[in-house]
């Protein structure tokens, strides 16, 4: 029997329902932000995020799906997309025709990550970007606006870490302090550490093992510059005007190189202690890195495998069909198939057995597909051109002319949620 590989997996009509609900209601959220859609490739050539995402992370370093296509060009399945979404801006030259952006897209990424709750080897996300503005209000909008989305889903328990990257300038200092506080105890750490230690020392605070020693290194927030130091006020004084709670976390780095200034991530209950429900923040460079203008930019991304775990049971319920068509005897089939053809072109969701069969089985499928009515067709009711539709819950029936089907379209529709 073949399987889906492993931290993969299926998603079934029943839980599917939840997927499109969550869906839906980002789409309309963030439109009311003034998001509108992308969609880019599922894979990029692989120096995209090498480049972006950044050599020394453990996303490029561990847990990309790179392969060699036939034209012998390397090329990566995305694992995340916030660095295609730029590249589809710097190739299509938006800055030319907008000052300001307001992207959003959904779709799934690919990370070979260990398998865990919560964590896959595809999974989906969400996620917006404003490109075009440093303003830090606009942060405070955009972390306002999921917020807002988190809470009407009703996900419990959420809490907001907020942290600043500084820029390049006020890192220099801060990355000289993380190394002077490390230089004598590097030897102690992970491999990992030891290794990142040489390389780019700022993700040393990123490390899944010294979790609790990284708590007492220099925090980035120390370090700002002027500059940096009144953008965090700013995103900090908007977000408190905006009801925003939040916890000031000095050593969220994330974990891609990307990012300046403002970063963030959102926790649950119920998710475990490393898991993010969604993670974002600002790249002001990024732009100009992937041979862009020099426009700043700042987004998000929500785990959707992770949301929808999180979802309270009544969110995104499946409803079941509105009718199902009951053919008493084989003559009756036709008129049946028939006022199974007008109800579904009035936008009814209808099911009809595929052949007749016993009264008591159709009324089991029936049971089964979640249907509020049946409608049924026999002798008498083809010879007296009629049809008699009955309430499952209680049973109560009405006789309704096949002809003039209006009423009893109005009566299945006014039993919708
Ligand atoms: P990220 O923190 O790498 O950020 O991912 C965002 C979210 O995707 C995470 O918080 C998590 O919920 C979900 N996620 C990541 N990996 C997995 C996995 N293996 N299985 C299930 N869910 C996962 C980014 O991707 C950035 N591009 C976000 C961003 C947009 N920053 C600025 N704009």
């Amino acid at each position: 029997m073949y399987r889906a590989v492993e931290a993969t997996r299926d998603i079934l009509p029943g839980e599917i329902e939840r997927w499109q609900f969550v869906e839906g209601t980002a789409r309309e959220i963030f439109r009311r932000y003034g998001f509108r859609e992308i969609r880019t490739p599922i894979f990029e050539f692989t120096e995209l995020f090498t480049r972006s995402v950044g050599e020394e992370t453990d996303i490029v370093a561990k847990e990309m799906y790179t392969f060699t296509d036939r034209g012998q060009r390397s090329l990566t399945l995305r694992p995340e997309g916030t660095a295609p979404t730029v590249r589809a801006y710097v190739e299509h030259k938006i800055h030319k025709n907008e000052d300001l952006t307001r992207w959003f897209y959904a779709g799934p990424m690919f990370r070979y990550e260990r398998k865990q709750r919560g964590r896959y080897r595809q999974f989906s996300q969400i996620g917006a970007e404003v490109l075009g503005t440093d303003a830090p209000e606009v942060d405070a909008e955009v972390i306002e606006m999921v917020m807002g989305f988190l809470g009407g889903l009703g996900i419990p328990g959420t809490v907001l870490h907020l942290n600043s990257m500084g820029c390049v300038q006020c890192r220099g200092g801060f990355r000289d302090a993380l190394t002077a506080a490390l230089k004598p105890s590097i030897q102690s750490y992970c491999g990992d550490c030891q290794r990142r230690f040489g390389e780019n020392v700022l993700r040393v605070l990123d490390c899944k093992v010294d979790r609790s020693r990284v708590q007492e290194l220099p925090s980035m927030v120390d370090h700002l510059c002027d500059g940096c130091a009144e953008h965090f006020r700013r995103v900090k004084a908007a977000l408190s005007d905006a009801g925003v709670p939040f916890r000031l976390e000095p050593h969220l780095v994330r974990g891609l190189d990307y990012y300046t200034r403002t970063a963030f991530e959102v926790t649950a209950e119920g998710l475990g202690a490393q898991n993010a429900v969604l993670g974002g923040g600002r790249y002001d460079g990024l732009v100009a890195q992937l041979g862009g203008p020099d426009v700043p930019g700042f987004g998000f991304a929500i785990g959707l495998d992770r949301l929808i775990m999180l979802l309270p049971e009544d969110q995104g319920a499946a409803r079941g069909d509105d009718v199902h068509v009951i053919v008493v005897g084989s003559e009756a089939m036709a008129a049946a198939r028939e006022v199974t053809r007008d109800l579904r072109r009035a936008g009814l969701w209808v099911g009809l057995a595929p052949e007749v069969r016993s009264v008591k089985a159709q009324m089991r499928r029936a049971d089964r597909s979640g249907a509020r009515f049946a409608a049924i067709l026999g002798a008498d009711e083809v010879k007296e051109g009629r049809v008699t539709l009955r309430r499952l819950a209680d049973g109560l029936e009405t006789s309704h002319g096949a002809g003039d089907l209006g009423p009893l379209i109005e009566e299945v529709l006014n039993a919708r949620d």
